[in-house]
């Protein structure tokens, strides 16, 4: 067994960018199995002098594409949007990272078309707002599952891709016309454009369920990289206020289309607090000075929409949900430096509603929406951490704050991170 799941255990934007390119040293390959560019992977990487860092921002590659000898593969659950990756091929390629022969995209993920992402939009203007990333994400998942989507593989087949094309903005563009005040989709216009992807896209394209088999049958280490989060899950987040993918583990089989049982184990990245963007229940949000500090000192702004994300304390009720959803046995606490000059930390234990304790997570967002978190109290330690390199040199009550999560959660802290570099990562033997 060699597939190791790297899965984000709140609501997005955990440090899984970072975590997975620390983590791409030591394996082949990286695979991306679900979301599209709604995602937004921050890595930091030396420079060639060694000195400088370069902020790396990744919305469909795999975080492993800075390790040369890396492989990524984007997977069939993903939805791909070709303008998007183009951008960020080239992005790439200007900073001197090959892709050609290292990327490998599964005929089978489905395309975001200019369509989706006007669509998202329409059904943003409704009395229900998400507040989705307008990246086209829900309504290319509706075109997969109402089997009408238009797939890698059809772009390589101009026939069938003006075919579908022309059904597709057929049926759109009634919807559009109206919400756009009769602006249509120009249908040959479209057409050429994304005809022209087929060439740029061409030597990318495979099976990637059978290149990873394959890499599984040679015992090659595969990492597993989520986008999103558990509680963003479409079955078992935060419903509707959720993305329409499955970013928990199970949904890295089917996105990647490798069996269960060549897992060998699961990883949860959980930020030291809490973040949330777009709308939707947040139990231990803080729209305070104490919410705003956390904001300022974690940089916690959208890498994909730039959008300040809500912050809060670290919630152990959806947390302990989350490990269990997604089979978590080693987490990653990523961002514990920004708690560095906190006096006293809070970490939500329960929730209250009409004066009863719940012990469970709620599964719906109206009960969610109305439960007080229970909250216990940490002295902070008010000593810079991002500087540490070994966890025995933490502060001891950055140590105590550590253990007494894991002792919850009941999963074993694996690495933790104190800074965006590579280097900002103490491993916990
Ligand atoms: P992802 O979507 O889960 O990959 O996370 P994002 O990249 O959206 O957001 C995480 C942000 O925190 C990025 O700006 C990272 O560079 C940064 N980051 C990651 N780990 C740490 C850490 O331990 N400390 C600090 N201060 N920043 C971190
Ligand atoms: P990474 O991979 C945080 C949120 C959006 C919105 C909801 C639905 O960087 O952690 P969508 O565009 O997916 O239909 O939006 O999901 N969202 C994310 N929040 N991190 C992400 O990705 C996200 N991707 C989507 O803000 O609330
Ligand atoms: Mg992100």
């Amino acid at each position: 067994m060699s597939v190791q799941i790297i899965v984000g255990a709140q609501w997005g934007d955990e440090g899984k960018g970072k975590i997975v390119d620390h983590l791409s040293e030591n394996v082949d390959i990286v695979a991306r199995y679900q979301g599209g560019a709604n995602a937004g992977h921050t890595v930091v990487i030396p420079s060639k002098n060694g000195k400088n860092e370069q902020e790396f921002v990744l919305h469909l590659i795999p975080s492993g594409i800075f390790h040369r000898h890396v492989t990524c593969v984007i997977g069939n659950g993903v939805v791909l949007d070709p303008v998007a990756l183009m951008a960020e091929i080239e992005q790439l390629h200007r900073i001197g990272i090959r892709t050609e022969g290292r990327l490998l995209i599964s005929h089978h993920a489905h395309l975001i078309m200019p369509y989706h992402k006007m669509l998202d939009s329409v059904r943003e203007k409704g009395d229900q707002k998400i507040g989705t990333t307008g990246r086209g994400i829900g309504p290319a998942y509706i075109d997969k599952y109402m089997r009408t989507g238009i797939r890698v593989v059809d772009l390589l087949d101009r026939d069938v891709l003006c075919k579908k094309l022309k059904r597709n903005l057929e049926q759109n563009n009634e919807l559009l016309s109206k919400m756009y005040n009769s602006q249509e989709l120009d249908v040959d216009s479209i057409i050429s454009e994304y005809q022209e992807f087929d060439k740029k896209v061409d030597e990318y394209v495979t099976d990637t369920s059978a290149y990873l088999n394959e890499a599984i049958r040679k015992k090659k280490k595969i990492l597993a990289e989520g986008a999103q989060g558990a509680l963003l899950d479409v079955d078992h987040g935060t419903y509707p206020f959720v993305t329409s993918s499955s970013p928990t583990s199970g949904g890295a089989c089917t996105g990647l289309g490798i069996p269960p049982t060549t897992v060998d184990s699961i990883i949860g990245v959980v930020k030291a607090y809490s973040t949330r963007v777009g709308n939707g229940p947040f139990p231990t949000e803080l729209n305070d000075e104490t919410g705003n500090r956390l904001r300022e000192f974690g940089g916690e702004y959208g890498a994909t929409t730039g959008r300040p994300r809500r912050c809060g304390w670290l919630d152990l009720v959806s947390l302990r949900y989350s490990c269990h959803v997604n089979g978590i046995e080693k987490i990653a606490i990523t961002k514990l430096d920004v708690l560095d000059n906190f006096s006293e930390i809070k970490v939500c234990i329960g929730y209250k509603r009409n004066g009863k304790q719940l012990t469970q997570f709620p599964t719906d967002v109206q009960t969610l929406e109305a439960v007080q978190p229970i909250y216990r109290f940490f002295a902070g330690w008010e000593a810079p951490t991002s500087g540490v390199r070994k966890y025995r040199d933490l502060p001891t009550n950055a140590r105590k704050y550590i253990e007494a999560v894991t002792r919850v959660l009941d999963t074993k802290v694996w690495m933790v991170s104190v800074g965006a570099r590579r280097d900002q990562t103490l491993i916990v033997r």
